[in-house]
């Protein structure tokens, strides 16, 4: 079967790739790290569309994708509609941060959300946002350089920028009035949760969009009649995840090496 091609700007869409392996393990996965364009949050929105197209036609025409994961709430809010019209045959499932989950999870009814400039900015954002800022409000904040330092495993710039950006929003934990629940609207950020939760304590939930993106992909798979049940008797291709860059392979290969588990072998490749 055809692999399932999944991309973000940088290594967080790999935190989406290990929720896709898990969920559907008989898969083989064709992943684009788009590094040497990145990062997407704090480029304009024509940037973050011409990429994403381009990347959407590579994984099509190269690799003969049959289902595509858009790994990246920056670039879902930007090219999901033009992705969806250049390839209306081709199942496309995008992630947007996960404002419903928290909003059902809080006690307090303070919710905090962390993403990229791009997304906070979107039409599509504002309006998960204003959908379901009734019961709850949402504390919103842009975290620039964060994306960055995940991607160049920048330990203590990641712990600094979170301190710096949550230490801004307000008061953290389970008390009347404090942000109970912390969205991470940007899949680089997923990488960021041990820094996080040692700064907001045991208290505070954080929330990412990996598996009930992973769930949508089975169901839409699974609705269609795609969805690959076992690996074909000789198919030794199967098992393989590929993964791309158009950065430095070695950055990809570290992190992927340090979150992907499982036993599927990977291959990494350079993408000019
Ligand atoms: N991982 C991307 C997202 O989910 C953005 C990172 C970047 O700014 O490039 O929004």
């Amino acid at each position: 079967m055809q692999p399932i091609g999944v991309f973000d700007s940088g290594v967080g869409g790999l935190s989406v790739l290990q929720a896709l392996r898990l969920e559907l393990p008989y898969e083989r996965f064709v992943y684009v790290s788009d590094a040497g364009h990145a990062p997407y949050g704090e480029r304009d929105v024509a940037h973050v569309l011409q990429r994403s197209l381009a990347i959407g036609d590579y994984l099509v025409r190269s690799h003969g994708v049959r289902a595509l994961v858009v790994a990246c709430n920056t670039a879902t809010a930007a090219a999901i509609a033009a992705l969806r019209a250049a390839h209306p045959a081709l199942p496309i499932v995008g992630i947007e941060p996960a404002l419903k989950p928290a909003a059902a999870h809080s006690r307090t009814g303070v919710v905090g959300v962390l993403a990229t400039r791009g997304t906070l900015a979107s039409d599509k954002f504002q309006a998960l946002l204003q959908a379901q800022s009734a019961q709850v409000r949402f504390v919103l904040q842009a975290c620039d350089g964060l994306a960055a330092a995940i991607e160049h495993d920048d330990k203590s710039q990641i712990r600094a920028l979170c301190a710096r950006y949550t230490g801004g929003m307000g008061h953290f934990g389970a008390a009347p009035g404090a942000i109970d629940t912390v969205v991470l609207g940007c899949t680089h950020y997923a990488f960021a949760t041990a820094a996080l939760q040692t700064l907001l304590g045991p208290d505070v939930r954080l929330l990412d969009a990996g598996q009930p993106v992973a769930q949508r992909t089975r169901s839409l798979l699974s609705n269609e009649n795609k969805q690959n049940f076992a690996i074909a008797a000789g198919d030794k291709t199967s098992a393989w995840v590929d993964l791309w860059t158009t950065g430095a392979v070695n950055t990809l290969q570290d992190t992927a090496q340090r979150w992907l588990t499982g036993t599927a072998p990977a291959r990494f490749m350079e993408l000019g």
